[in-house]
């Protein structure tokens, strides 16, 4: 007789590794060094003199063997290259939208998007918009709204879909400012909310009252089959659909979407603006070729299309969403194992941790989590990112106010560590939990109008970053 099926539990990469590339260790002096050459900024390191690099999930994942295969049959022709094709076909299986426009990463579908949508003295809502969409919708004179759930607001509620917008908030918006908000959004998942899924009830009534409205709903859809294992796993009446059912049923909701592929895309580049209306597809695939290249390849390489049409669909495949969501989780789970805080429950590309619980004695106006941030490098040479006042403090009219959380993300690139590498890192964060009482505050002391944190440079607030 044959033997069933043995579910084992251990939840393992799905792949083998096909190239490796080393990663280099460093001495604590060395460190030093380097973030005192960088002007304390985590961004303008040398990427060499970092071991683990959880900066960004974004464009640092490994691609697959079928996306390099995929690569060489790249199709570079200026205008209607079969690439392009393809590359359309898979994100319309996906999303069902009319107008697919290839952008080179997602911030140029933002700006596209605002270029045809706003004016000045509009109103953009959305659960949370992240820093680049912000910007984009700011540069054009708009008000970008966040209207996250409260639950979204506090690190340790164990709400199952944190990242949801406000829907009566939501509502109010629209009634309260009839014609002023051409546009409404929601990021799937939210990233500056702690990588939380938005459910598909949320999404359903957000889209319902929009429509009621009349303002077309769009997707900010970086991690879109994240989002959809999350309501897979979370969310009653998903359980036996596959992944891409449930993200075809999410961008239904919707009447466009931005996106950076750079994300759930799988690959290393790449974006794209899609949605329904023609007249306003007309007006950005203008403003496409003004600024990113004619339609069909729209900033990208013939091979970045290829690789992409392959990448979306792995990203939806469940044994690798199963994997990325456990490994997420596992660090998450001995951070809480060591009483290190985070944003509860962990998100779908990272773990968050909460530096304004795990660093009480450090004043916001001094920035914990960027500090945090910096000791992390420090002792164990991780690059993690803040998202916190000094990437969200200033405000458009110069004034400071501080960012409702102050966060440390750890964001995992997708298929590129190991087990042992998290185990590492967790050993890391035991030991900056140790010393957490002598971390002290940072200052900026020269800094850009817009989107600061990329290129401020900041000295400590008292003589240096360890008491
Ligand atoms: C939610 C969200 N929106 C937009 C962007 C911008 O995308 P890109 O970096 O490709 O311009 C990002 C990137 O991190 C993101 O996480």
């Amino acid at each position: 007789m044959p033997t069933p099926d043995v579910h084992f539990r251990t939840i393992i990469e799905p792949f083998r590794i096909k190239a490796v590339e080393p990663i280099r260790f460093t001495t604590r002096a060395e460190r030093e060094a380097a973030l005192e050459q960088a002007g304390l900024n985590l961004f303008k390191l040398h990427a060499d003199d970092v071991l683990i690099d959880l900066l960004t999930d974004s464009g640092t994942g490994a691609m697959s063997s079928e996306q390099w295969a995929g690569m060489m049959r790249g199709d570079e022709s200026y205008a209607g290259g079969r690439s392009f094709y393809r590359f359309e076909a898979a994100v319309r299986e996906i999303t069902g939208f009319r107008h697919i426009l290839p952008t080179h990463q997602g911030r140029a579908a933002e700006r596209i998007l605002a270029g045809v949508a706003l004016k000045p003295g509009d109103i953009v809502p959305n659960n949370t918009h992240f820093d680049t969409t912000r910007a984009n919708v700011e540069s054009a004179g708009a008000t970008a709204l966040d209207l996250p759930i409260a639950e979204g607001l506090e690190p340790e509620n164990r709400h199952p879909f944190k990242g949801n917008i406000d829907v009566a908030r939501l509502e109010q918006v629209l009634t309260d400012n009839p014609g002023k908000v051409p546009v409404a959004m929601v990021t799937v998942t939210n990233n500056s909310g702690g990588g939380q899924p938005v459910s598909m009830a949320n999404l359903r009534e957000a889209s319902r009252v929009c429509h009621a409205h009349g303002v077309p709903l769009f997707l900010d859809c970086c991690r879109f089959a994240e989002n959809a294992y999350f309501i897979k796993l979370r969310e009653d009446g998903y359980r036996d659909k596959t992944p891409l059912e449930i993200a075809q049923a999410m961008f239904a909701c919707a009447d466009g979407a931005t996106m950076s592929a750079k994300k759930d895309g799988m690959a290393n580049i790449g974006g794209f603006l899609a949605m329904n209306d023609d007249a306003m597809a007309e007006s950005a695939r203008n403003l496409l070729i003004l600024s990113e290249g004619f339609p069909t390849y729209g900033g990208l390489a013939g091979y970045d299309l290829e690789a992409l049409a392959v990448g979306f669909h792995e990203a939806l495949q469940e044994s690798y969403l199963r994997y990325r969501l456990r490994s997420i989780a596992y660090l998450g789970e001995r951070l809480t194992g060591m009483g290190v805080p985070i944003v509860q429950p962990p998100g779908g590309h990272a773990v968050y941790i909460d530096a304004k619980a795990m660093l009480p004695h450090v004043p916001q106006s001094e920035f914990p989590a960027w500090a945090l941030s910096l000791v992390l490098y420090l002792e164990g040479g991780v690059r993690s990112v803040e998202i916190g006042s000094v990437m969200f403090g200033r405000q458009p009219d110069g004034s400071e106010k501080p960012a409702p959380m102050e966060l440390v993300r750890l964001a995992f690139p997708r298929r590129v560590y190991t087990q042992s590498h998290v185990d590492y890192l967790a050993e890391v964060l035991e030991h900056v939990n140790g010393l957490k009482q002598r971390i002290r505050g940072v200052r900026l002391a020269e800094a850009p109008a817009v989107l600061r944190h990329f290129s401020a440079r900041l000295e400590p607030a008292h003589g240096s970053l360890l008491a």
